[in-house]
């Protein structure tokens, strides 16, 4: 795809009714949201070859900073070099495969706790204990495993697979471009930082962020603020991966007036928390159009979309940011994000709620772990003060999200029951779960023919 200008982002993508639906399976078999023996295919020909996002930079933010990530039973040491780099490092010592490290920490270098051998931060054996027993050694052939990683956006990521190609190009340049303006680097978790297990297949997590069909049952306060006519969606198709947004627009004054839609954007903040900054700018806008008996005339070309993204845009520049790569679409409207296999975010200006499911590290189908983020685009002085720590949730249930998650949080575990039942053979999606059936026909397509 040629280089999009930032302003025609949305526009050059795929109004809904122009997909090539021939090309996705509206039918999705449910064996594959419970069965141990679809799993186990999952984890050879998807989670041991393809990119995943394992934490974000500024995790590890001095040199010797590390972390472990696992994967069912695969572990990694993810560490920052003096050099500055962030390696991947299979996490068994050289001698005789004892696990390293466990959690996370600082470390000059790791020893091994059972025979002393140490690693360099790079990975490179640097001595043995009692070298006296144990001779002439080749330290070169006896460093850690190194697996790819790399980073984007802020966040890290690592593929298990030595022979991996690169990032960039499992990304791809559309993704690239279009995330890049955002500037995810510079956000830091402010709200909520949070990973919970839950009992439902990590896929039913993918598939709830990948459609709005829902919010008629789920979401309905949002109603106000995105028209779910037909048609209005648009689809971004990159690769393995995707984009797709329902504008924040309600054209339709006669079904949901505009002292509605203003209503509507008050309560943004119950899905998208950090709409709660814009919303003084937003209202002083408003207000602007009130007349003496406070009742609201908009003239012609200005909308509660527009108004919306000029608040956006004049809250951010306030607060210092530089906003003109954005275009005013990506000013108000919040574009969906999915990067397969595992990761969705919404963005929109200024912020971004990120959503990673992972199969559960005991190996049940039918739960995983999610760890939900809400991220906000702060100015470097502001970021450490305003930063939320991770919270791993130990009892189910407690933690507060916020409105919308909640609804989403309690529905998927609902719909894991319905979906374990052996008489329901496939689910029906509708045209307007587009985004679910892609999910599905990459996933199928790793599962016949691993990349
Ligand atoms: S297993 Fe690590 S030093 Fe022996
Ligand atoms: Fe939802």
């Amino acid at each position: 795809m040629a280089q999009i200008a930032p302003g025609d982002w949305i526009r050059n993508t795929v109004p809904l009714d122009e997909l090539d639906f021939d090309a996705l399976n509206l039918k999705i078999p449910v064996e594959r949201y419970s069965s141990l023996g679809f799993q186990e295919h999952e984890r050879t020909r998807v989670w041991m070859i393809v990119w995943q996002i394992v934490g974000r930079a500024d995790e590890l933010p001095q040199a010797g900073d590390w972390k472990v990530y696992t994967i069912f039973d695969q572990s990694f040491i993810i560490v920052r070099g003096r050099d500055e780099k962030i390696r991947g490092f299979v996490n068994a010592c050289r001698h005789r495969g004892n696990a390293l490290c466990e959690g996370k920490g600082r470390a000059k270098r790791f020893t091994c706790p059972y025979h002393l051998w140490t690693f360099g931060i790079d990975g490179k054996l640097q001595g043995v204990g009692r070298p006296d027993l144990v001779g002439s050694i080749d330290k070169d052939a006896h460093g850690l495993v190194e697996v790819p990683v790399d980073t984007f956006a802020g966040f890290i990521f690592l593929n298990p697979d030595p022979d991996a190609k690169p990032l960039a190009e499992a990304l791809g340049r559309s993704v690239i471009d279009g995330l890049s303006p955002y500037k995810l680097d510079e956000m830091t978790p402010v709200g909520m930082d949070v990973r919970e297990e839950l009992n439902c297949n990590w896929k039913v997590v993918m598939d709830a962020f990948s459609e709005g069909y829902h919010i008629i049952g789920v979401h309905p306060e949002l109603l106000s603020v995105i028209d779910l006519q037909a048609g209005n969606s648009r689809h971004g198709v990159y690769g393995d991966h995707g984009m797709a947004v329902s504008p924040f627009e309600v054209k339709n004054t006669a079904n949901c007036s505009v002292e509605q839609q203003v209503q509507g954007v008050r309560d943004l903040p119950g899905t998208f928390p950090t709409v709660a900054e814009v919303l003084p700018m937003f209202e002083q806008m408003v207000n602007r159009y009130r007349d003496a008996a406070g009742e609201l005339m908009l003239p012609k070309g200005v909308t509660v979309r527009t108004l919306l993204q000029q608040a956006t845009r004049e809250t951010l520049t306030l607060k210092g940011l530089d906003v003109s790569g954005l275009s005013d679409d990506q000013m108000g409207d919040s574009q969906g994000w999915f990067l397969f296999p595992n990761f969705f975010m919404t963005i929109r200006a200024g912020e971004a709620t990120t959503i990673m499911a992972f199969p559960h590290p005991d190996g049940d189908p039918n739960r995983c772990v999610w760890h939900v983020t809400a991220y906000m685009w702060l100015p470097t002085a502001f970021r450490a003060e305003h930063r939320t720590d991770l919270v791993e949730v130990t009892e189910p249930g407690t933690y507060p999200y916020f409105l919308a998650l909640q609804q989403d949080y309690d529905q998927m575990q609902r719909q894991q029951v319905g979906l374990r039942n052996r008489g329901m053979k496939h689910i029906s999606l509708i045209r307007e779960e587009a985004s679910v059936a892609r999910f599905h026909a990459v996933l199928d397509r790793y599962l016949a023919d691993p990349a």
